[in-house]
C-alpha cells in the first residue's frame, strides 16, 4: 500500500498545495469585509492570535492523522481505530467536502462567466443596479450556468486525474505564485485610484471598541475557514507529505501564506470600493456586482486599464477557486482509490458524476428549481449552509477530540516532534498539547454557536 501512495516532490510542495486549499473566496472577499467592519487593525491582531493559538493546533490535529497514516479520511480512522464508531468520521469527512465542491463549482462556474465576459465584451453600466439585475438573470438562467459548471468540473477532474505529483503538484506549482503576482498587480492598481485612502484607512484604522466577544469569535470561524479545516482536505493532502518533514514548519508555511494573501486582497480591493464610492457589503454580491461595476466606472476614464485588470481580476479569481476545489476532489478520489481499489481514472469519473448531478441542482435552484425547498432553503443554501454551519464544525471538533483525547499522546509527540528529533518542536508541544486539548474543542464548540446567534 504504502509503497504505490504518491507523494508530493518536497516541503515547498506541500506547502504550496496547502496553502491552494486554503487561499480561495474566503481571502478575497469574506477576510477584507470583516477586517472593516470589526476594528480595523485592531482586527488583525486578534485574527492573528486565532490563526496561531486555534485554527493552527486544529491544522496540526487534521495533518497529524494524515501524516501518521498515510491514508485518507476513511482509511485513517480505520488503521488508528479499527472497528469503532470512529469511521462515520472517516465517512463524513469524505462526503462533506464533496457536497461543498458540488456547490462550489456552480460559483466557480460563475467566475468562469465572468471572466469570459471580461474578454469579450467587458463590463459597461451606469449604475449598479444595471450589474445587479444582470447578475440576477445570469444565474436564474439554466443553460449557461450549467455549461461553465461543468466546464469548472471538467478542469478540477482533469487536474486531479494526472495524479497527486503531475495533477495536484504541477498544477499548485504555477498557479500559486502565478496568483501572488497577479494580486499584487491589482494591489498596486487599486492603490493609485482616486479616493482609494478611504479604503486603505477602513483597513487599517485601529479601534478596539469594536473587540467585543462576537468579534473574536468571528475572527475564530473566519481562520478556521481560511485554512479549509474539518473536511478532512489538510488530512488528505498532508498524507502525501514526505514522513521525514516537519510538519509544524507545513502549518506555519501555509498559515503564512494564507494570511498573507488575504491581507494583499483586502489592500487591493478595498481601496477600489471606496474609489467608486461604494459602501463595503457581505456576500457574493462583491465579485459579481460590485466590482463589474467598479470595472464599468474606472472603464469610463480609462478603459484600456480597466479591462485588462477585469481580466487579470477573473484570472484570479477562477485559478484560486480551482486550487481550492481540487483539494476537495482529491478526498473522493483518495477514497475511492484506496477503499474501493478502483484506479483513480475511474475515481475521477465517478466523483465527476456525482458532484455534477448535485452542483447541477444547486445551479437550478437559482432558476427553475427556485421553488423546491430544503427545510426552506433552497438547494443551493441548504449545502451551503448544511456544510458551513454544521459539517465543517463538527468535523474540525471530532478531529480535535480525536487527536487530543483517543490517540496517544506519545503517537501524536512522535508526529509533532519528528520522532523527538526537533528541538524546537519538543520544546513547544506542551503548548500544542494544551491548545488542543482543552481550548479548541472549546472554541470551535463557540464557533458553532455564533452560526446561530450572531
Ligand atoms: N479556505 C477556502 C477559502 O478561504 C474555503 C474553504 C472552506 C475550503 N473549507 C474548505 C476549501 C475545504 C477547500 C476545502 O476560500
Amino acid at each position: 500500500m504504502e509503497a504505490r501512495r504518491e507523494l508530493f516532490g518536497g516541503r515547498s510542495a506541500a506547502i504550496l498545495a496547502l496553502a491552494g486549499s486554503a487561499i480561495g473566496l474566503g481571502n478575497i472577499w469574506r477576510f477584507p469585509y470583516m477586517v472593516g467592519q470589526t476594528g480595523g487593525a485592531a482586527f488583525i491582531i486578534i485574527y492573528l492570535a486565532s490563526c496561531l493559538l486555534l485554527s493552527l493546533p486544529i491544522f496540526l490535529a487534521e495533518a497529524i492523522i494524515g501524516h501518521r497514516t498515510h491514508s485518507g479520511t476513511f482509511g485513517a480512522m480505520e488503521q488508528l481505530a479499527p472497528g469503532t464508531h470512529w469511521k462515520w468520521l472517516g465517512l463524513l469527512t469524505v462526503l462533506s467536502p464533496l457536497i461543498i465542491l458540488s456547490y462550489y463549482s456552480v460559483v466557480g462556474g460563475w467566475s468562469i462567466g465572468y471572466l469570459w465576459q471580461s474578454v469579450t465584451a467587458g463590463f459597461h453600466a451606469d449604475a449598479i443596479g444595471t450589474v445587479s439585475s444582470a447578475f440576477g438573470k445570469f444565474i436564474a438562467s439554466p443553460g449557461r450556468p450549467l455549461l461553465f459548471h461543468t466546464l469548472f468540473l471538467l478542469g478540477c477532474a482533469w487536474i486531479v486525474s494526472a495524479g497527486v505529483k503531475s495533477g495536484i503538484e504541477k498544477f499548485n506549482k504555477v498557479t500559486m505564485p502565478l496568483l501572488f503576482v497577479l494580486i499584487v498587480v491589482i494591489l498596486v492598481y487599486a492603490v493609485s485610484l482616486p479616493g482609494a485612502r478611504a479604503g486603505v484607512t477602513y483597513l487599517v484604522k485601529p479601534d478596539f471598541g469594536k473587540i467585543t466577544p462576537s468579534a473574536v469569535a468571528a475572527a475564530m470561524g473566519q481562520s478556521f475557514f481560511s485554512l479549509s479545516l474539518g473536511v478532512g482536505t489538510i488530512l488528505t493532502y498532508a498524507s502525501y507529505i514526505h514522513k521525514k518533514e516537519n510538519i509544524l514548519v507545513t502549518g506555519l508555511g501555509t498559515v503564512a501564506f494564507d494570511l498573507l494573501f488575504a491581507l494583499i486582497a483586502g489592500f487591493a480591493i478595498m481601496p477600489a470600493v471606496f474609489a467608486a464610492g461604494i459602501e463595503p457589503g457581505a456576500g457574493p454580491g462583491l465579485i459579481f456586482e460590485t466590482l463589474p461595476y467598479i470595472f464599468a466606472k474606472m472603464g469610463a476614464s480609462a478603459p484600456w486599464l480597466s479591462a485588462v485588470v477585469a481580466v487579470l481580476f477573473f484570472v484570479t479569481i477562477v485559478f484560486a477557486a480551482f486550487t481550492s476545489a481540487i483539494s476537495m476532489y482529491e478526498v473522493g478520489v483518495a477514497y475511492l482509490v484506496e477503499q474501493k481499489h478502483i484506479t483513480r481514472r475511474k475515481a475521477t469519473v465517478l466523483i465527476f458524476l456525482g458532484t455534477w448531478t448535485l452542483g447541477a441542482l444547486c445551479s437550478l435552484s437559482f432558476g427553475p428549481l427556485a421553488e423546491t425547498k430544503i427545510f426552506g432553503l433552497t438547494i443551493f443554501n441548504f449545502c451551503d449552509r448544511l456544510t458551513s454551519n454544521f459539517l465543517m464544525t463538527f468535523g474540525g471538533l471530532l478531529f480535535v477530540l480525536f487527536v487530543g483525547w483517543k490517540m496517544d499522546r506519545q503517537a501524536v509527540r512522535d508526529e509533532f516532534t519528528c520522532g523527538g528529533t526537533v528541538r524546537f518542536n519538543c520544546i513547544v508541544f506542551d503548548a500544542f498539547w494544551f491548545l488542543l486539548r482543552y481550548i479548541a474543542p472549546v472554541a470551535i464548540v463557540i464557533i458553532f454557536l455564533t452560526n446561530f446567534f450572531a
